[in-house]
This record gives structure tokens, sequence and C-alpha cells, in this order.
């Protein structure tokens, strides 16, 4: 007989609603020049499919590189965090988490694992089925927005290990990274550990093939950003098919960029807002950047917002980094 795991969802409702938070960013970000939004939008569930797919597209490096790195090192992320509670920020059902728990749980079965997502179904999936692998801990789910303050964080002060992986943090620019970074410094104590995935510089040409690939799958995920917002808000006048994929590298700000181009003039209309918004023939929405980073800029980044690097690990092509710091 094997013991039953316990697992538990918590919601924790500050803050705006998904659909307040939509509205905003709408009203926010395409009423500017260049209009924009939040790369946030593009996961409803075709979204999270499509994401899933670009994951194993040859030009898309970053998940392989990173599932590359945890392989090697998830052992010396344990033994150097001592962590007795693993808290994920973002989805906790990949394979770069098991490999996280296998670690974790060598030495400690009693882990306490805290996915912190903010889709109460994704998270109520991922707690069960990770109870169910791993009978020896406890799953303590939240259901949180990194938008929101963080903390109280589940588990012993000094005992934890924060993850953030995949990159995402590159989609937030240096005043968002920072407000995120004091945010999450805020949730934790003295002795914690955050594990940071990151992107890394690299020749232009791939950077750009990675967000523009052959079979044009991250086309079709950038363009669904449209059908988003019109399922959403109910808005008239947005056709996916009317907006072309455009991904390019922004040198001086060290970031990958998508944008959607207008095919034809667009005017749209968002009810609810009372907002009319147009887009001239060639016009373009900026949907995401992807921040791509310099180690040594990244680390004193952190250190800066009070996380003192204990290591950084690259893959063997130097694509990809992850960094494992301590809360000092
Ligand atoms: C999930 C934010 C890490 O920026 O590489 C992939 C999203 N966008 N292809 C990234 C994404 C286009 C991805 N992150």
């Amino acid at each position: 007989m094997t013991a039953q795991a316990r697992w538990h969802v918590t919601e924790r409702s500050v803050g705006l609603s998904s659909h307040e938070r939509l509205l905003r960013d709408v009203q926010e970000g395409l009423t500017q020049d260049p209009p924009w939004l939040p790369a946030r939008w593009f996961y409803d569930e075709k979204g999270s499919l499509l994401f899933d797919d670009i994951t194993t597209l040859p030009e898309y490096y970053p998940t392989r590189r990173e599932t590359e790195i945890l392989t090697a090192h998830a052992d010396d992320i344990a033994r150097l965090s001592d962590a007795g509670a693993l808290v994920e920020l973002g989805s906790g059902t990949s394979t770069k988490t098991r490999l996280l728990l296998d670690a974790l749980t060598a030495r400690r079965p009693d882990l306490l694992f805290v996915p912190i997502d903010v889709s109460v179904e994704v998270l109520s999936d991922a707690a069960a089925r990770t109870a169910e692998t791993y009978p020896s801990i406890t799953v303590e789910a939240v259901v949180a927005d990194f938008e929101d303050p963080l903390g109280p964080l589940p588990g012993v002060a000094g005992g934890r290990l924060v993850a953030f992986l995949g990159g995402t943090i590159g989609n937030l620019n240096v005043a968002g990274r920072g407000a995120f970074l004091d945010r999450l410094r805020a949730a934790m104590d003295v002795g914690d550990h955050f594990l940071l995935g990151a992107d890394l510089v690299k020749d232009v040409d791939r950077l750009v093939a990675a967000y523009d690939d052959s079979a044009g799958v991250t086309a079709a995920f950038n363009r669904n950003v449209i059908d988003v917002l019109r399922a959403s808000l109910h808005a008239d006048g947005l056709v996916a098919d009317d907006f072309e994929h455009v991904a390019r590298w922004n040198a001086p700000e060290g970031r990958i960029e998508m944008w959607l181009r207008a095919r034809r003039p667009i005017r749209a209309r968002f009810p609810e807002l009372d907002l009319d918004w147009s887009l001239p023939a060639g016009g373009e929405l900026l949907t995401e950047i992807s921040m791509k980073f310099e180690v040594d800029v990244l680390r004193a980044e952190l250190a800066a917002h009070g996380f003192q690097a204990v290591e950084t690990w690259t893959d063997a092509a130097g694509d990809f980094s992850l960094t494992l710091s301590r809360v000092a």
C-alpha cells in the first residue's frame, strides 16, 4: 500500500481579476504609441498548447538547453540549497519540475512542493498528479498572479527554494524585473534560495529563428492573442489573419521583440471599455519582449535586489543559464 500524499489548493484573491487585468492592459497598452500588450495574454488554452509545440521546434533551443542543465545539475541545486520546500512560479507539471523534485526528494522525502500559477484548473491538476507521483511529499498549491504580493510563502523560513524557470523573466523590462525581484525578496527569508532560468545573448540569426520558426508555429502563437482579445472582450473588427507575425532583435535593448503588423487598416471596438482602436496598414502592435542576458549583468542585478549568486550553470553550448542565488 502506498501512502497518499496530501495536496491542497489555496486561492489568494488580492488584486484584480483576470478579466479586469485584461481590460486594464487593453485600455493602457493599445492606446500607447507604439501600442503594446503584456505577453501574459498569449496563454489561453490554445495558446498554451501552441507554446508546448514551440518548445519542441528545432529552432527553439531554450527548453532543451534548460533541461540539459537541470539534468546535469539538479543534484548540485538540491545539495547547495538543502531545501525542504520547492516553490515553483509557473506551471508545475513539466519534465523540468520532475528533475528538481527527484533531486530534492532524494535528500528530503518529506518535501513541501508549492506550485504557484494563475490558473486554478492547471494547479489542481498539477497538484493531484504530483502528489500521486511523489507519495512522500505534501503539495500546497497557491493560485496567485506574479503581479500581486507573493508572501508569505509556505515552508520553513530559510529552507525554501523558489524556482522561476523557462526564461520567463525575459518577458519583463528592467522596471518590471526590479519590481518582480523586490516582491519576491519581500516574500522570502534570509537563507532561502532562488533558482532563475535566463536565456543568454547569442548570434542574432539563431535568436530570430527561435522566434520565427519555419513551420509557422510561433506566428500562430503570436496571432492567437488577437483571438484571445476578440473572444474575451467581445471585440468587433479583430481578425487574426489581418496580422502578420514579425520577430526582430532590438540590439540597444538586448531583446527579441514579437510584433503583429496590420496587413490592412484595422478598426476595432471594445464595447466594455467604450474604446475604438485603429491601426493603419503596416502599423505594428508589440506583443512580447524576450530579454537575452549576460551572466555577469544578471548576477549583479540579482545582488542589487538582495539575492547573492551562489552558482551559475550553462549548457555545453553556452545558450542558456540557471543561476542559484541565496537571500542575503
Ligand atoms: C515562455 C517567455 C520563456 O520568451 O522564449 C516563445 C515565450 N514566445 N516563443 C520566450 C515565447 C515566443 C517564451 N517564454
